[in-house]
C-alpha cells in the first residue's frame, strides 16, 4: 500500500491488512519485496534493538534514526511511525515539532497511544494533513501505570470505555486504530462499529488487519512466548547454529578456503 487511504479502501472490500514492525535497513530491504502491506516503526524499538525493559525509554531522535533507515529501503510501502513517550504531552508547537521531525525522517503517518486527552491533537493533526493512526486496548507507553503486560477489557465497564474511546479517534480523524491486547469478541465488536480499519495484535482474529513485531514472527528471542505470537520461523536456533558453524569452521581451519580467498 502507498496511501493511508487505501487503509479505508482495503475494509470496504473485506480484504485483510497486514503489518509489521521494522526499524532497520537490512530488514526493510526484505519487507520492501515482501507482501506486507505496510511498516510501523514502532516504539518497541527502544525493547528490541536497544535493550530497555520498556518503550518509555524511546525518544524523538531514537525514533527518527530508525524511520530514516527504514526509509532508505522502503520506497512503495506505508511507513507509519510512534510517538514516543509524552511528546503528545508537550505544548502543542513542540508536539508539532518532534511531529515534523518523524515525517521528515521519511515517515507517512504517526501512531499515538491513547484516546482521551489527545483528542483535539489528533482532530489538529489530522486538519493539518498528517495522518494519524490511534492504539487502544494496552498502551504500552503506560506500563508502569497498568502495572504487566495484561489483557485489557475483559471488564464490561473497560470494554465499554474502549469502545467509546475508538469511536472518539474515528470521529478525531484517525485513519486507522491499533487493538493490542484486547479479548477477540470486543476487538470485533468494535471492528463492526467503526469504518476506519481496526488492526490486531494479541486481538484475535476478529480485526481489519494485524501487525507484530518482526523479531517476534522471526522467533529472535527464544525467551519471548507469549500467546499472541506466532513464530514463522526459528530465527533463534538458526542464528545461533550459522554462528557456531562459522565458529568451528574458524578453529578446524575450514573457512576461509581458497574459495573466499583471492590469489
Ligand atoms: O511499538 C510497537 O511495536 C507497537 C506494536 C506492538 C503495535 O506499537
Amino acid at each position: 500500500m502507498k496511501y493511508v487511504s487505501e487503509f479505508s479502501l482495503k475494509k470496504l472490500k473485506s480484504e485483510k491488512i497486514s503489518l509489521v514492525t521494522c526499524y532497520d535497513y537490512t530488514s526493510a530491504r526484505i519487507i520492501s519485496k515482501s507482501d506486507i502491506d505496510a511498516v510501523l516503526v514502532g516504539d518497541s524499538a527502544a525493547m528490541v534493538m536497544h535493550g530497555f525493559e520498556n518503550t518509555v525509554h524511546a525518544e524523538i531522535q531514537m525514533m527518527c534514526y530508525h524511520i530514516n533507515a527504514v526509509k532508505r529501503a522502503i520506497k512503495d510501502k506505508i511507513i507509519i511511525a510512534d510517538l514516543p513517550f509524552l511528546e503528545h504531552k508537550k505544548s502543542t508547537s513542540d508536539t508539532i515539532s518532534s511531529i515534523d521531525k518523524i515525517m521528515k525522517s521519511g515517515a507517512h503517518a504517526v501512531k499515538i497511544e491513547g484516546a482521551f486527552g489527545n483528542l483535539n491533537l489528533i482532530e489538529t493533526l489530522t486538519k493539518a494533513g498528517i495522518p494519524v493512526m490511534g492504539h487502544l486496548g494496552l498502551t504500552p507507553q503506560s506500563i508502569n501505570a497498568i502495572g504487566s503486560y495484561k489483557v485489557q477489557g475483559r471488564k464490561s465497564s473497560e470494554a465499554e470505555l474502549i469502545i467509546e474511546q475508538a469511536v472518539e479517534l474515528e470521529n478525531a480523524g484517525c485513519f486507522a486504530i491499533v487493538l493490542e491486547l484486547i479479548p477477540k469478541n470486543l476487538a470485533s465488536e468494535i471492528t463492526s462499529k467503526i469504518k476506519i480499519p481496526t488492526i490486531g495484535i494479541g486481538a484475535g482474529n476478529g480485526t481489519d488487519g494485524q501487525v507484530l513485531v518482526l523479531q517476534d514472527l522471526l522467533g529472535m528471542n527464544e525467551d519471548f512466548n507469549p500467546k499472541f505470537v506466532k513464530k514463522y520461523l526459528n530465527g533463534y536456533e538458526a542464528t545461533l547454529r550459522a554462528l557456531n558453524s562459522y565458529h568451528k569452521d574458524v578453529v578446524e581451519l575450514k573457512f576461509p578456503t581458497d574459495d573466499e580467498s583471492f590469489t
